[in-house]
């Protein structure tokens, strides 16, 4: 994708672009503090499937979230990762990066998109909610430590 700057629905101007491979430090820096549970090789490996589907915000030349999307093997969209760094969480960057990720899915005419969430995450459950997913399971266990995840899907 072309760089694009733009304002949020919380009015920060955030420019999203590709990710590129000296990004990688910051993702982590990132993903550690959001998930920790960090192997950057995982994150290289799903860039070189599908480069475009990784997408970054950055404020003033910092990256600020990021946003991993795959193609799964039934054609469909997946968000296999969405995380915002704590400074800058409500201010609309996770719902502007989402948004990217429907754009690029339609571009490729992929119909449906989903992922899976944390039974303890209420707050991404509520943004996917108010994005449009509907729950459409539960898989027990799915966490390393135990916790189930609600499953999500979208129409695009
Ligand atoms: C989930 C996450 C990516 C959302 O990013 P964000 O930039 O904070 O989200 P936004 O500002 O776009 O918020 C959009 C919606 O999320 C919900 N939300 C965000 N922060 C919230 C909070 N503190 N309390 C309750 N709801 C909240 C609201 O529904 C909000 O809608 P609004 O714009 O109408 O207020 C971010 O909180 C994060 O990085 N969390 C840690 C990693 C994570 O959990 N990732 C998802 C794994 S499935």
């Amino acid at each position: 994708m072309k760089p694009v700057v733009m304002s949020t629905t919380k009015g920060l101007v955030i420019r999203i672009r590709n990710f590129e491979m000296r990004d990688i430090e910051r993702i982590m820096e990132i993903e550690g503090e959001a998930f920790r549970e960090g192997d950057p090789n995982v994150y290289i490996e799903l860039y070189n499937e599908w480069p475009e589907g990784f997408i970054v915000a950055e404020k003033d030349g910092t990256i600020i979230g990021f946003e991993v999307v795959i193609l799964t093997p039934e054609g469909e969209g997946r968000v296999f990762a969405i995380a915002v760094d704590h400074r800058f969480r409500g201010k609309g960057v996770g719902r502007a990066l989402l948004k990217t990720a429907f754009n690029l899915l339609r571009k490729h005419k992929i119909g449906f998109v989903r992922l899976e969430v944390r039974v303890s995450n209420w707050v991404a459950q509520q943004l996917y909610r108010s994005m449009g997913f509907v729950e459409v399971g539960f898989v027990p266990f799915y966490y390393k430590d135990g916790e189930g995840a609600i499953l999500m899907r979208k129409v695009l």
